[in-house]
């Protein structure tokens, strides 16, 4: 019998691809949704949809009924103690629910920017403790510390500009959420992928800029790519009192500070380098739009 395995943050932007691989790869995927409805017009037929929500305990010990695997793909915030909230305690309720229901695994995905001396910041203080009470909660699980994804150089793209916020000047080793997505469903493969917490990072360092740069010349020809310092966005943050324009703001001003940290190499050996080139990227994203 196929094994099951539950995605929670499945209609989000990295969470979908990897339900969809693991559907690929022979899984029955369950999706926890707010919206089952929502999620099914999304993501279509293939896969079971059952209602909840990681502050309900009782939804979760429905959807982690039978399931050998849970991933983890949740976005806090806006506020700063919505990542508490939702990426921590939402978190450790998997985790306890895994535990009592048998789960065999549980993978998470937290950030290459996620150390201690990073504490300070309310969204890698969520994801250090969503990832001590998995290790605490017993269930085997892998940590996917994953660097910044090429899906989201196409949220800098507004009508017929594209914006970096800030001066950004740490080179990145941007990744492929296709990539990502096939070394998390091989680590539920692989008995070598538990108690594991690997960095994941794309064949090739460029900063933001030079990626917005050539993201912009293959998808979007002609537009224009500008710069606004963090601070003029935090004002509009604040005059227009929305939070999600103030949690970019301080996550651009925190990127502009704290660049990727650790070595891919103990991940690339396990699951496999990630290969796709933001070149390659780019031209699929053109040639499906
Ligand atoms: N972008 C990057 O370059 C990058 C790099 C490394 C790590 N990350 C991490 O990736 C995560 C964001 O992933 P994303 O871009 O895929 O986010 P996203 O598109 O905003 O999706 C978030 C998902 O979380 C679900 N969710 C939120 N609150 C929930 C709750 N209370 N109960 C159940 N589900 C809930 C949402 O479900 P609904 O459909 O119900 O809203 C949605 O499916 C963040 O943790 C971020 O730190 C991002």
């Amino acid at each position: 019998m196929k094994k099951t395995i539950l995605v929670v943050g499945a209609t989000g932007m990295l969470g979908m691809p990897v339900a969809r691989q693991l559907h690929k790869d022979g899984y029955t995927v369950r999706v926890l949704a707010r919206n089952p409805e929502n999620a099914k017009a999304k993501l279509g037929d293939s896969f079971d949809y059952v209602r909840g929500d990681v502050e309900d305990l009782s939804s979760l010990e429905n959807a982690l009924d039978g399931c050998f695997g849970v991933h983890i793909n949740l976005r806090g915030g806006p506020k700063p103690e919505d990542f508490d909230r939702i990426e921590h305690r939402g978190s450790a309720n998997i985790a306890r629910v895994a535990k009592s229901k048998g789960v065999q695994r549980i993978s998470y995905l937290s950030g290459a920017a996620t150390f201690e001396e990073n504490a300070w910041f309310p969204m890698v203080k969520a994801k250090l403790q969503a990832e001590k009470a998995l290790r605490d909660s017993g269930v085997p699980c892998t940590i996917f510390c994953a660097t910044h994804f090429m899906e989201s150089l196409s949220l800098a793209v507004r009508g017929n500009r594209a914006m970096i916020i800030g001066k950004q000047p740490h080179p990145l080793h941007w990744l492929a959420a296709s990539d990502y997505a096939e070394m998390v469903s091989r680590a539920f493969e692989l008995p070598e992928a538990a108690n594991k917490r690997l960095y994941i990072f794309g064949p090739r360092a460029l900063t933001m800029s030079e990626a917005l740069r050539t993201y912009c010349s293959i998808v979007h020809p002609g537009i224009k790519v500008s710069s606004v310092p963090v601070w003029v966005l935090s004002l509009i943050g604040k005059l227009s009192f929305n939070p999600e324009v103030q949690n970019i703001a301080e996550l651009m001003k925190f990127f502009e500070k704290v660049g990727e940290g650790g070595d891919p190499s103990e991940a690339n050996d396990l699951l496999g380098a990630p290969a796709t080139t933001l070149e390659q990227w780019s031209r699929e994203q053109r040639n499906t739009a």
